[in-house]
């Protein structure tokens, strides 16, 4: 008997038997989700046919777009070869030593060695680790806080979910773990005062670090994580002021800089990655997703030479490790993901091509009656939907307007997703002009379809 295919049935296989993540099971099995059945390129299409353009890469993951036939063919040719093996127990592999080489050459100069994981919130399960460590070694126990911000994302695991700064995974499970700590984030739309310049408020929102460390004393400060620009918090990009700021007081300071490149890493922002654009030198550089555009799964840890040298001088085992570290069908996944990278000259086509080009159309929407604003850096974006830009209000009711946007976003074949009332975009880096044409004009399409609604029930004149 073969299984059962059409959309109802599927869909009533799904409620019963799948647990899905950051979803409410209850209204999700009322609902139905909606069952993907291939993608080629920037397009989805689902159980019933429509065509659905993919406006955040998955999971801000698919880099180079879907239907990559050089990824599947590296991929099965690796699962032939060597299927399984793993990197315990002095042993290692090709696919695992040539991607280590690769991404060592990709990376700041800082950075030689690569620690591997299966995802990004295994990267910053690992990063806890491997920092207390450090500072152990180098003979200061106390060096144990990690200074973090509010509204972060580091992933899902107990100290993933942690280091992220997001309230409501916070109250679920007694979160965060003792030794983390959050300090403000730069969202100038949503937490300026009165007044306040975009410049200000970034220099304001920076010096949090240093008076934090000098609240709690250097001497018990192991590190400071952040995403070079917040994703799941909303897309929030600081203003210019704040990283050199930041990049300062790390600087100056005795303590790692670690950058969570899980989704700026690989050309998001128009460099290979967002330290690069925003200047700043971290120790520890986080990556997963774009690494191999989520053909598999994979994550790393690069680890400067001045930390790894540390640890490896000093000797003894890391007591830390995955069964999945540098998988060799994920690394093969990766190298072949690379090689399209470089050869189609994805990174520059984002900062030269692509990137200008749907900023240029998306700022225009900056006009619509519902946003506030329409940041874009690199193929990164979103939109703030408020019901009066000039007070940069909140609807009353947080995410309502959001969801409801995005339902239309859906309904008008083009996924968005939605944090609290803020839309946001991260498409393939390959995504062509006429694509970016039809995306915009969809957010278009999407922004007067809530608008009416608004209009219609009254919460907006
Ligand atoms: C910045 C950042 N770090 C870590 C993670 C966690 O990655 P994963 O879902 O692969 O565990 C994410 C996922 O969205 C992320 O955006």
């Amino acid at each position: 008997m073969s299984f059962p295919s059409s959309t109802a049935e599927l869909r009533a296989l799904d409620a019963a038997h799948h647990l899905h993540p950051f979803s409410d099971t209850k209204s999700l099995n009322a609902e139905g989700a909606r069952v993907i059945v291939k993608a080629e390129g920037v397009w989805l299409t689902d159980s019933e046919g429509n065509r659905i353009l993919d406006g955040m890469s998955g999971l801000w993951c698919v880099n180079v777009g879907y239907g990559r036939q050089e990824i599947v063919e590296a991929v099965r040719a690796q699962m032939s070869e060597l299927p399984y093996y793993n990197t315990f127990f002095k042993t290692t592999h090709k696919p695992a030593i040539e991607l280590a080489t690769r991404l060592a050459e990709l990376t700041p100069p800082q950075f030689s060695r690569v620690f591997f994981t299966g995802s990004g919130s295994e990267s910053n399960d690992t990063v806890i680790r491997l920092v207390r460590r450090y500072f152990d070694i180098k003979e200061q126990p106390h060096k144990k806080i990690i200074i973090s911000r509010r509204n972060a994302y580091h992933g899902s695991t107990v100290g993933a979910a942690s280091l992220g700064g997001m309230a409501p995974m916070h109250a679920q499970g007694d979160l965060p773990i003792p030794g983390i700590v959050h300090i403000a984030q730069p969202y100038f739309w949503g937490e300026a005062r009165q007044g306040e310049t975009p410049e200000e408020f970034g220099l304001r929102t920076a010096k949090a670090l240093e008076s934090t460390i000098d609240a709690l004393g250097e001497d018990r400060i192991a590190a400071f994580i952040a995403e070079p620009i917040q994703g799941a918090g909303g897309v929030i990009i600081p203003p210019a002021t704040y990283w050199p700021e930041i990049a300062r007081i790390c600087r100056e300071r005795d303590i790692l800089f670690i950058s969570d490149e899980v989704i700026c890493g690989f050309g998001r922002t128009g460099k290979w990655f967002g330290c690069e654009t925003f200047g700043t030198q971290p120790d520890i550089l986080v990556m997963a997703k774009g690494i191999t555009s989520g053909y598999m799964p994979l994550g790393g840890v690069m680890v400067a030479d001045r930390v790894a040298d540390v640890l490896i001088e000093h000797g003894g085992d890391f007591n830390h490790g995955y069964t999945y570290s540098g998988h060799p069908a994920a690394c093969a996944a990766a190298l072949a993901n690379l090689d399209i990278m470089q050869s189609e000259g994805l990174v520059e086509r984002v900062a030269n091509d692509a990137g200008p080009y749907l900023a240029a159309r998306w700022r225009a929407l900056a006009e619509h009656p519902l946003v506030g604003e329409a940041p874009m850096m690199g193929l990164v974006g979103a939109l703030e939907l408020t019901p009066d830009k000039a007070g940069r209000t909140r609807f009353p009711d947080v995410g309502q307007v959001g969801t409801l946007a995005r339902d239309f976003s859906f309904k008008n074949g083009l996924v968005m997703r939605a944090v609290r009332d803020r839309l946001i975009i991260a498409p393939p880096l390959t995504i062509s002009h006429g694509e970016i044409d039809e995306l915009v004009a969809r957010a278009r399409k999407t922004l007067d379809d809530t608008w009416g609604e608004l209009s219609r029930r009254g919460w907006v004149r």
